[in-house]
């Protein structure tokens, strides 16, 4: 009994000592190798992505410029293509910020997401105050030519409707359903394709790898595709936790998907390191809970344990993608670095999250190496 007990414990520090070392050595690195970049090691495989905000669009930080261009070749736009930015009044449209974001796309060579043409969040004022079906139409027909015309041939891929689904796989009541029932999916498909004729078009959700959800998005997808209006790609958004990684739906969703003739893409790819409020329902941006120390576990540092979670998790993801590299044509991440994170104002303001490759001194973390090492 003692000699067994001697040996788990030896077990136990050996490991403990693996982990530790693996990331304190990890940490030492100040900045990436300088062959090392993400977009070379999979460039046979998928397009490896990030979210860029207004500070990166605009060039402001040489570090994090660095990054972008050397670890990344296809770029999401994480907030100024969205309604209530692009376009905020029914004749005024704000392109200065777009147009900067598909000159650095063009500059860098990158694939150019456009994100998003029809969504209910982040929608303009005046949008929400349009009652008839008509008026709802004009403004569809408007926001689509006119955005996605500016952007023919520059822009490789539209999100042309974001999160239409409730948890159940039953369509959200958003004021487009409300009001022109589910074939406004069609319409802005229709008028997408004919907007941006060499454009990708995709569907994008979030917690579509679940079951139920999977159903919904399979008959709106097919819904679509029989409707006679294009749609090449479907995102599956990503946005997990380390502690409950949905692998095997994942997988499944991905052969699903890819069964419908569609590209995959995972496009909003990160993963929490921090507990969720037990009520929190998918990525719902308007869901806030209270702030609370115990929510909050990490704001003095990482512990090596979660680290090499995070690492063992991403691995996980990543081995999977591989293993369907031909249905995957993009991997985004949701941003550049931690620092950036909607995660750490999400579901809970002012917390402290670790959910990318790179930390917040835009430094490359064990899970970097990990992701790197499956190429190998
Ligand atoms: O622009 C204002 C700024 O003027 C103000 O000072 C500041 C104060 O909080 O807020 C700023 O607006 C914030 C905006 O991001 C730009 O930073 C909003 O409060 C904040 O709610 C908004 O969050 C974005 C969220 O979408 C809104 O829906 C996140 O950055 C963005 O990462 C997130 O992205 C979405 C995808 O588009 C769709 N899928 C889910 C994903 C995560 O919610």
């Amino acid at each position: 009994m003692k000699i067994e007990m001697s040996k788990t414990a030896s077990i136990l520090l050996a490991s403990l000592l693996v982990i530790s070392c693996q990331v304190s050595c990890q940490n030492k690195k100040n900045s990436v190798d300088k062959e090392s970049s993400l977009k070379k090691a999979y460039s046979k495989e998928f397009y490896i992505g990030t979210a860029l905000d207004n500070n990166q669009i605009n060039e402001n930080d040489s570090a994090v410029n660095h990054l972008i261009v050397t670890q990344f070749n296809a770029i999401t736009p994480e907030n100024i293509m969205k309604c209530e930015i692009i376009h905020p009044k029914w004749d005024t449209y704000n392109f200065d910020m777009a147009d900067k974001y598909v000159a650095l796309g063009a500059k860098n060579k990158m694939f150019v997401v456009g994100h998003a043409l029809i969504w209910h969040s982040q929608l303009a004022p005046f949008v929400r105050k349009i009652k008839t079906k008509d008026s709802l139409e004009l403004f569809m027909t408007n926001h689509i030519n006119t955005i996605a015309g500016r952007y023919k041939g520059k822009v490789g891929g539209w999100d042309v409707v974001n999160e239409a689904l409730n948890e159940d796989g039953t369509y959200r009541k958003s004021i487009f359903y409300q009001t022109l029932g589910e074939d406004f999916l069609v319409t802005a498909f229709k008028l997408a394709e004919k907007a941006a004729p060499g454009t990708e078009l995709y569907y994008n959700d979030f917690n579509i790898e679940q079951p139920k959800k999977r159903a919904g998005a399979i008959a709106l997808l097919t819904k679509i595709k029989n409707s006679g209006a294009r749609i090449d790609g479907v995102g599956i958004q990503g946005h997990w936790n380390i502690e409950d990684l949905p692998i095997k739906d994942i997988e499944e969703s991905i052969i699903a998907y890819s069964k419908l003739g569609l590209k995959v893409m995972i496009t909003e790819l990160d993963l929490s390191v921090l507990p969720n409020p037990k009520q929190l329902v998918g990525a719902n941006i308007d869901q806030s809970f209270a702030q609370d120390p115990k929510m909050n576990p990490y704001a003095k540092g990482l512990p090596d344990s979660v680290q090499m979670k995070l690492a063992q998790r991403y691995e996980e993801l990543f081995k999977v993608f591989l293993k369907h590299k031909d249905k995957i044509s993009r991997v985004t991440f949701w941003g550049v670095n931690d620092q950036q994170s909607w995660l750490n104002n999400f579901p809970i303001r002012n917390r402290t999250n670790y959910p990318l490759l790179f930390d917040r001194n835009n430094k490359p973390k064990l899970v970097y190496e990990k992701v790197l090492d499956l190429k190998k």
